[in-house]
């Protein structure tokens, strides 16, 4: 039985903020290129025609550009949350008033909403379902069963969500393709580090405009986005912490000229603190136990579990209010922690996320592998999937190539080399 038209049914702060939306979602498009020519292809050739597709990510004006990609493909596609502080509620208006794509997100919304829009979300039994984190996939396993056999697949934007798919594959519950994004090289080597990176430390000063220079500042974790934002803490004069508890990843930091502690040592001597780990309490009781007073206390890892604040809480006779994503958590012990963005990922609670040049690449794979589900509808394994390699490198190219920089290509003596075995000493 065909499925009835996806409704225009929205739930957003204002529409009145349209306008400002529409004007910020253009600026962003200039700086994403790639996304741009997969949009006018898209045009052309409407590779999603009828497809109707559930799109979980932050609602930013790098996202409205994938939707509106989406949409040039004719797909019909509803937005939601990936993180209740994350949204944009002009871009979410523009979505709605400027753009005819139905959005449910309000910056700011409770638990219960985050996961009513959720609900709300598999009730129009998508086709895709393109998840940040995983959640509308976690809960369409739990609640919806039924749809997660009809589906046509689902692709995931980040680290954490990709590890859930790949627990739901072991577990033997994945009954359909799942293309992971964050796989991708154009994805993780630039969106996870630089964009991490320098939308981290934006989140950090816009939410408290505190010198950098000088200061110690951890980074909990050494993988894309650790590095990243340890290297641009690095480039504001900050002594920076690493800690790991991978030894690769602690070698890695420790050649790139970062000093290496446990938890433990870092937690006495830090200004600052940064979690970027994907896992649980990685700042716990013990550590906020011995924080210097004022430490100033960050998560930038997808979810807000990185940090015990429950502990905290325990530990603290009060929570003030300082600041617009600033709270002072006085402690029974006569000092003070600072947390900022609620625990949240701060980049996208006190900043805008990562810059558009970045994301142009992480929303180019997201358009492609939709469009690649489409295409290989009911012949893909039931496992979590990366798109072949030359179309990473069709969009490190094309992204080149906005950039004006021509790079060399083999010769056909490099080429019989490279195949070649026989020469050697
Ligand atoms: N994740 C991190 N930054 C983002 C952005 N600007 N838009 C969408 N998702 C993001």
């Amino acid at each position: 039985m065909a499925k009835e038209g996806l409704s225009m049914e929205y739930d957003i702060k204002d529409i009145n903020l349209a306008a400002q939306g529409k004007q910020r979602i253009e600026w962003a498009d200039r700086e994403m290129p790639v996304l741009r020519l997969i949009r006018e292809r898209f045009a052309e050739e409407k590779p999603l025609e009828g497809v109707r597709i559930v799109a979980c990510a932050h609602i930013t004006t790098e996202t409205a550009n994938l939707a509106r990609t989406l949409q040039a493909g004719g797909a019909e596609s509803l937005l939601i949350a990936s993180n209740p502080l994350s949204t944009q509620d002009d871009v979410a208006a523009a979505l709605v008033g400027e753009y005819g794509i139905p959005v449910m997100a309000i910056k700011g919304e409770s638990t219960e909403t985050y996961m009513r829009h959720v609900r709300a979300a598999l009730e129009t039994e998508p086709d895709i379902i393109i998840d940040d984190g995983s959640d509308v996939v976690a809960t369409m396993l739990k609640e919806k069963k039924e749809l997660a056999k009809s589906i046509i697949g689902t692709t995931e934007e980040t680290t954490t969500g990709i590890v859930r798919l790949k627990a739901m594959e072991k577990a033997g519950v994945m009954s359909f393709p799942a293309m992971a994004v964050n796989d991708a090289q154009t994805k993780h080597f630039f969106d996870n580090r630089y964009g991490t990176g320098q939308s981290t430390l934006d989140g950090i000063i816009r939410a408290t405009n505190v010198l950098l220079a000088g200061k110690n500042f951890v980074v909990v974790g050494y993988g894309w986005c650790g590095k990243g934002t340890a290297m641009r803490a690095r480039g504001m004069g900050s002594n920076v912490i690493v800690t790991e508890i991978d030894p690769i990843k602690a070698i890695e930091a420790v050649m790139d000229g970062f000093r290496v502690l446990p938890m433990s040592e870092a937690a006495k001597i830090g200004d600052f603190f940064v979690t970027v780990t994907g896992n649980r309490h990685v700042i716990d009781k013990e550590h906020f136990e011995v924080m210097k007073d004022g430490a100033i206390v960050a998560n930038s890892g997808h979810f807000d579990l990185e940090l015990n604040l429950e502990a905290l809480k325990e530990m603290s006779t009060e929570v003030a209010d300082r600041r617009p994503f600033v709270q002072e958590y006085m402690g029974k012990n006569g000092r003070s922690v600072i947390v900022l963005g609620e625990g949240r990922l701060i980049n996208l609670a006190a900043a805008e996320g990562h810059p558009a040049s970045v994301m142009d690449m992480s929303f180019a794979n997201q358009a492609l592998s939709s469009e690649y589900l489409v295409k290989n509808k009911g012949k893909l394994e039931h496992r979590v999937h990366v798109l072949p390699q030359e179309v990473d490198q069709e969009i490190a190219g094309l992204k080149l190539k906005s950039l004006g920089i021509s790079i060399d290509t083999l010769t056909p003596e490099m080429l019989e080399y490279m195949n070649s075995w026989e020469t050697g000493t």
